[in-house]
């Protein structure tokens, strides 16, 4: 099946697909999803299989209304404490990019959980996710919608590219955030960031304030399984260069000197582009993804940009490193994964 806009006929038709135990691809703020019925582990099952995702990274869960949270998951066995952080969570970041790790409800099968006893709930804001959740009448579970290793995609034509016409895309055009959702793991006091995403560490320290990282917690790193493997990958090897003007231009030069490949991509931004044409290597492709002045709209064409040059042949990219600061941590926790040869 093609792409299809998103109007209430096509949703309706994507959400008859899941209630008969299909998947379709759906837009979310943050990235495209590959749905499925959460509650059957049959119809969850194919989402792995079209993806390649190996069976032990769970899926979120999606819900279109707060209290659904309550089918998914067991809230009666977490402590005051942590209900409260949860309740406060939900309250502040709900419907957005944050998902919570919860204790996991028996409705919800073993496959979407990946075995572990608990599952990860999200609400998305965008209306197309809740109308098509709503319409469906279950919540839907959906990893990025994109080949397992590759970046998730940000408008309908990427989740084509990856898959082929042979499943139902709605469109709802470019996504807003381009990042994927920030997981949280809520069955721990503190509160542990599993993966960096939309909402950042900051503000969710506004909320809970010892939100702790899963790197000032490294035991934590095996808890969620997807942090283990190659993500985000573009097809040319990455390398990332640190610091700002002449010091990096200087460290792009001397990545340049050393490298022997044809096609060398420089994934920049606005401030450094003509700093780049000036080192006049004809071998260089430039792409920005946009001013570091505004790191929300270098978030959101991040994977856009690796997906380009991947139809651009490059065979090397070099890509400027960011601020680790607000969404700015998120992009390099994207970039250094891709950059990883695992
Ligand atoms: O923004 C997003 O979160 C997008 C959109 C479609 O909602 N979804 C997404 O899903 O990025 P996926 O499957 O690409 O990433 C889910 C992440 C993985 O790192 C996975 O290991 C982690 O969430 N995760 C899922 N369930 C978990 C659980 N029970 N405990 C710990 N980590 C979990
Ligand atoms: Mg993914």
């Amino acid at each position: 099946m093609p792409i299809l806009k998103a109007t209430p006929e096509n949703i309706k038709k994507a959400a008859e697909i899941i209630r008969a135990g299909g998947i379709v691809a759906f837009p979310t703020e943050t990235v495209y999803g590959l749905g499925a019925n959460a509650f059957n582990g049959l119809a969850v099952k194919k989402i792995f299989k079209a993806k390649g995702r190996p069976g032990d990274n769970p899926l979120i869960v999606h819900i279109a209304d707060k209290r659904d949270v309550a089918l998914v998951a067991k809230l009666g066995s977490l402590s005051s404490r942590l209900r409260r952080i949860q309740d406060d969570l939900i309250r502040k970041f709900w419907p957005g990019p944050l998902t919570l790790v919860l204790s996991k409800n028996k409705n919800i099968p073993s496959v979407v959980s990946a075995g572990l006893e608990t599952v990860a709930v999200r609400m998305p804001s965008n209306k197309i996710a809740r109308a098509l959740i709503r319409a469906a009448g279950v919540p839907i579970a959906a990893p990025s919608a994109n080949k397992s290793g590759r970046p998730s995609p940000t408008d309908a034509a990427h989740v084509t590219h990856d898959f082929g016409k042979n499943m139902l895309i709605l469109d709802g055009g470019k996504t807003k955030i381009g990042l994927e959702s920030t997981v949280v793991d809520c069955t721990i006091f503190p509160p542990v960031i599993l993966r960096r995403g939309g909402v950042t560490l900051e503000e969710l320290r506004r909320v809970v304030k010892n939100t702790s990282t899963f790197d000032e917690q490294r035991v934590v790193r095996a808890k969620s399984p997807g942090m283990k493997y190659r993500h985000y990958a573009p097809r040319a090897p990455l390398v990332i260069v640190s610091g700002t003007g002449a010091k990096l231009v200087r460290a792009v030069r001397d990545a340049l000197k050393t490298s022997r490949a044809k096609r060398i991509g420089i994934l920049a931004t606005n401030e450094h582009v003509p700093l780049y044409m000036r080192l006049g290597d004809p071998r260089t492709i430039t792409l920005s993804v946009g001013s570091r002045k505004n790191l929300a709209a270098c978030a959101r064409r991040l994977f856009a940009t690796l997906r380009q040059f991947d139809t651009l042949n490059v065979d090397l990219i070099i890509a400027e490193s960011f601020p680790e600061r607000g969404i700015g941590a998120a992009i390099m926790d994207r970039l250094c994964r891709a950059a990883e040869t695992l």
